[in-house]
């Protein structure tokens, strides 16, 4: 073998390893950006938990609990997502034990993000009465409840 012909083959072979880290460092922010996605979806699970609660009546009304949960809920659902859903990561592409999300959320974008405003309008609204008393928090509720059943009707394939 040259000199030449084995420089040639550790430069492809150099190449090849970039190509390989680089697409390896897509798939690590493919599941960096599936994982956050779903973080932030348990997390807005968690402060609905407490709401739902008490409207129901299954957990008794505390103001200044429904007023934290609540500010809370909608810090989550105004936190920049724009980062959480880049395009491939549906569950088409990367399978449904990774993602529940439609490929239909990026054959049809921005739709989503009207129903990620819809959230994020609905759980202001319910913030700003939520700590008043039962009535309010119960007749802020049902916009908020809307909002994630119509993104994952949707948007979402439940596994199972
Ligand atoms: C803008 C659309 C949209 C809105 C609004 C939305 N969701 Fe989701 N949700 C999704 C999608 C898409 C998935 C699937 C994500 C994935 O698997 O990558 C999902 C998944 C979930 C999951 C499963 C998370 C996991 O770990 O697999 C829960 C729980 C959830 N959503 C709760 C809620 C609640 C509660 C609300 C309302 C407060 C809400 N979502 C609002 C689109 C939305």
């Amino acid at each position: 073998m040259t000199g030449k012909t084995t420089g040639k083959i550790v430069k492809l072979g150099l190449a090849a390893l970039v190509a390989l880290s680089a697409a390896a460092a897509a798939a690590q922010d493919m599941d960096r950006a599936v994982k956050a996605r779903k973080s932030l979806m348990t997390l807005y699970a968690h402060y609905l938990g407490t709401l739902g609660g008490m409207a129901k009546g299954e957990i008794a009304y505390d103001s200044a609990k429904a007023a934290s949960a609540a500010a809370s809920l909608a810090a989550m659902s105004t936190a920049d997502q724009s980062a959480m859903w880049p395009q491939g990561s549906d569950n088409a592409t990367l399978g449904m034990d990774k993602t529940e999300a439609l490929p239909v959320i990026w054959t049809t974008y921005p739709a989503i993000t009207e129903k990620a405003k819809a959230l994020a309008e609905a759980t202001v609204n319910l913030s700003a009465v939520a700590g008043n008393d039962l009535a309010a928090l119960q007749g802020a509720m049902g916009p908020v409840g809307a909002s994630c059943g119509g993104c994952h009707k949707e948007f979402r394939q439940p596994k199972g």
